[in-house]
């Protein structure tokens, strides 16, 4: 596999760089309670109340959830459960969990907030993930309402983020938060993937568009 797109000299790698040394914390592992492991929760679609969902910023003990989580969803994509843990070690993020019944259910991470901040205005969406079962509850939406004003309180002007071609689901819950569709990335991912690169404005004028 070659080193491109995500992991390649742009990528991945680099990323991890700008988000400082990255601290391993203890390698256990997070046991999924038997409200993951359901095929199915029970409740219908759309029926999650949002009242039910509570969000704040990640801790040292979430880590397992999110590293148990990235295994999960993104296993097919690359080694994400050792990315995104990392990401989150490198205190450069920030880090947003949602809970259900006091269990972590999803979580979303925006970053980098380092040397280019706030210079550029400009951040990425580096992952947002809900539990399988629990998707479709509107979980993924109060994630990205919560990044939305976690960006605009750190006057972030532009969110990018990357997300595989084939990622349907995700593509229309970020279209609905009014990112568009910049550009393809070809062979983006270490799987093989393709990805696309989406964007939102948050503010008016960017940077570069001042001098325009
Ligand atoms: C993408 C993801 C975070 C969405 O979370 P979610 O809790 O299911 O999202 P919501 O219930 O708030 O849905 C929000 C919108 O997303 C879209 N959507 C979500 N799941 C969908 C699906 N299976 N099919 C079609 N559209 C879907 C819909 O537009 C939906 O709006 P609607 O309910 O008004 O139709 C979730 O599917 C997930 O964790 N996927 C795996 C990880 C991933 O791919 N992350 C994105 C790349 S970083």
């Amino acid at each position: 596999m070659g080193k491109r797109g995500r992991f390649g000299k742009y990528g991945e790698v680099k990323r991890l760089a700008r988000l400082r040394e990255a601290k391993l914390g203890p390698r256990t592992f997070y046991n999924a309670p038997d409200i993951h492991k359901r095929k199915n929760s029970g409740l219908p679609r759309h029926k999650t109340l949002v009242e039910s969902v509570a969000l704040r910023k990640a801790r040292e003990e979430d880590r397992q959830f999110i590293r148990y989580l990235s295994k999960k969803v993104f296993r097919e994509y690359g080694p994400y459960d050792i990315t995104i843990p990392r990401w989150f070690d490198s205190g450069a993020v920030v880090t947003i969990v949602a809970f259900m019944e006091s269990l972590p259910v999803g979580f979303a991470i925006l970053g980098p907030l380092v040397s280019k901040m706030p210079i550029s205005g400009e951040s990425e969406l580096l992952a947002i993930a809900v539990e399988p079962t629990r998707q479709r509850r509107g979980i993924g939406s109060l994630l990205m309402e919560r990044i939305l004003d976690e960006a605009k309180s750190l006057g972030i002007r532009r969110i990018s983020l990357h997300t595989a071609q084939r990622n349907i689901p995700a593509q229309r819950l970020f279209k609905k938060y009014g990112f568009v569709i910049k550009e393809k990335k070809t062979n983006f991912y270490v799987g093989g993937q393709d990805a696309v690169l989406m964007r939102k404005e948050l503010s008016d004028t960017f940077p570069e568009d001042v001098f325009d």
